[in-house]
């Protein structure tokens, strides 16, 4: 274990050269990353298509040797999501997953059409209690649906990676005949899943190593290890798999997933690169990008990374105990056995204030992982001056939170926008007045709550019309100084659609309005897109006459 004797780093990163053909030699460790797909299966999160986009081009930047962006026959906005992926990214291989169903299969074929590299992802459960009891088949019924349906996904796509769902509670004697079907109709890469997170590093180890020796490795074949972390161990049982001769871990940035998450690549990749004397593997991975490609998952999909999440938590780099301190200012190893910058985290202490010029400014959302146009970029640069009269200086927080707010959001055409709110406290109660604009018009409502937020929603539903309900709400400070901006994250839900928004403000009663305007925005947009009308409350005679007026 000792750290002095370490075998000389090689730089993993492979600076945006690489097309999608990245190195898949033996030492190396390729990464398939599924935040897209089984990272938004994690509960309250829903991605609109424009934040796919985002989080797939900084992914493939970052040298994501697979991105697995959606399971398209699941519905029509997966299967555009992937298409569009598919089209616009270039420099990774795109994946869309399939069950071994021929409209599945055909439907990820054709999503995947206009992909550099693609790759057909094919599932089928092959535990005993998913075989009896969800798929209601038998083990011979399996093996025959894994044949056909990796056979027509070799039909479309030269890679074609085959899942047995829960294989860690397989037995291992049937996975065994399972891969060996899908090796024999042309799977490429054979993924053991850890479905349920039941699994234990040795004992998984042990498995996964089993399995390949008993299944062989012809060339040209990767073993592939997908862990979930019920258990907390996600990140174990991968790191044991790649023991085993695993040469691809699937997982996701900040290890978001349903339940306990998925495998959180930032760690694996790390812990990687960090013991080279133990693993002595490399990967395709441009470390440098962990940081800003969490921040930016974090923030589209609102779940938040807690402060001492392991790599990329706010507080992954931060010494308090003064002992610590102490080493670390005489030798930074004392304490620290990664450096700040190789996760790309240093610069997000560096602020910018109000002296900061434009050049620096778009270096700054060059790094962040903004590719914005001359004109979003000019507003961006004048809110951020605007905002730097407001508080002096502003961290990358802050700048996420009024691009995310002001630039990122929908189209004009469903635009409610935000002008003002006066507040009036009294009796026990709150009353609020909004105005918002639609279409170049002023409206502008009251109503009265228990307190500023609850009666501000009230007058907002007032104007809008709409009967959304909250399904969440956060407010969360972009950094831990007090004139730090509140970012509020609001989800509605209504008529079976639901959408998300965030809004910023160094005042948080409007940081919540901003969220919920902008959450119903969304809703309008992601309801026209599955083209459901919202249903609207009858304003009632006195606000009609009103209106007429
Ligand atoms: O967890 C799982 O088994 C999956 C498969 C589809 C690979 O997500
Ligand atoms: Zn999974």
């Amino acid at each position: 274990m000792s750290q002095g004797k370490k075998t000389k780093t090689e730089p993993d990163s492979n600076k945006g050269e690489d097309k999608a053909k990245k190195s898949r030699g033996p030492d190396t460790v390729c990464f398939f990353d599924t935040t897209l797909r089984d990272g938004e299966q994690a509960a309250g999160v829903n991605l609109n298509a424009d934040e796919k986009l985002q989080i797939a081009r900084q992914l493939a930047r970052m040298g994501m040797d697979v991105i697995e962006a959606g399971f398209p026959a699941s519905s029509p906005g997966d299967f555009n999501c992937v298409q569009t992926i598919a089209r616009e990214v270039k420099e990774s291989t795109i994946c869309g997953l399939a069950r071994t169903r021929e409209g599945d299969i055909r439907a990820a074929a054709q999503a995947l059409a206009p992909a550099e590299n693609a790759r057909i992802h094919v599932f089928i459960a092959s535990s005993p209690i998913h075989m009896e009891y969800k798929l209601k088949m038998t083990p011979a019924e399996v093996l025959e649906q894994a044949r056909a349906g990796v056979l027509l996904a070799r039909s479309f796509t030269p890679e074609v990676e085959f899942s047995a769902e829960d294989a860690s509670r397989s037995d291992p004697e049937f996975l065994v005949k399972l891969f060996k079907t899908a090796l024999e109709a042309g799977a490429t890469v054979l993924n053991i899943p850890d479905t349920v997170g039941y699994a234990l590093p040795q004992e998984f180890e042990r498995f996964c190593a089993d399995v390949i020796k008993a299944v062989g490795a012809p060339e040209n074949v990767i073993y592939s290890v997908h862990a979930h972390n019920d258990l907390g161990l996600a990140t174990a049982n991968s790191l044991a798999a790649v023991k085993a001769g695993v040469r691809q871990v699937e997982g996701t940035i900040n290890g978001m997933g349903e339940r306990g998450g998925n495998s959180a690549i930032e760690e694996v990749v790390m812990a990687i690169k960090t013991r080279k004397d133990f693993f002595n593997l490399r990967t395709n991975l441009d470390t440098r990008r962990l940081y800003p490609v969490s921040r930016l998952i974090s923030r589209l999909s609102g779940v938040v990374v807690p402060p001492n999440k392991a790599v990329v938590g706010a507080n992954a780099f931060a010494h308090e105990a003064g002992i610590h301190q102490h080493g670390v200012l005489a030798k930074r190893e004392t304490y620290e056995i990664m450096k700040a910058e190789d996760v790309g985290s240093t610069p997000a202490v560096m602020v910018l204030g109000k002296h900061s010029g434009r050049h620096a400014f778009r270096d700054r959302l060059e790094y962040l992982g903004y590719n914005l146009s001359e004109e979003d970029s000019t507003k961006a640069f004048e809110l951020f001056k605007k905002l730097c009269d407001e508080k002096k200086e502003a961290t990358d927080g802050d700048i996420e939170a009024i691009i995310s707010d002001e630039i990122l959001s929908v189209k004009p055409e469903y635009r409610y926008e935000f002008k003002s709110y006066s507040m009036r406290v009294g009796g026990g109660t709150t009353t609020c007045s909004v105005v918002l604009e639609l279409n170049g018009v002023e409206k502008e409502d009251s109503a009265s709550g228990h307190g500023p937020v609850e009666a501000a929603y009230a007058a907002v539903k007032r104007i809008i019309l709409l009967h959304p309900s909250l399904v969440d709400f956060k407010i969360v400070a972009t950094s831990e100084r007090s004139n730090a901006l509140g970012e509020a994250k609001v989800v509605l839900s209504q008529d079976s659609v639901r959408a998300q928004g965030r809004g910023a403000s160094t005042d948080i009663v409007k940081a919540s309005i901003r969220a919920y305007v902008n959450a119903v925005n969304r809703l309008y947009a992601t309801a026209a897109a599955r083209k459901i009308t919202l249903t609207t409350v009858d304003p009632g005679p006195a606000k009609k006459a009103a209106e007429a007026e």
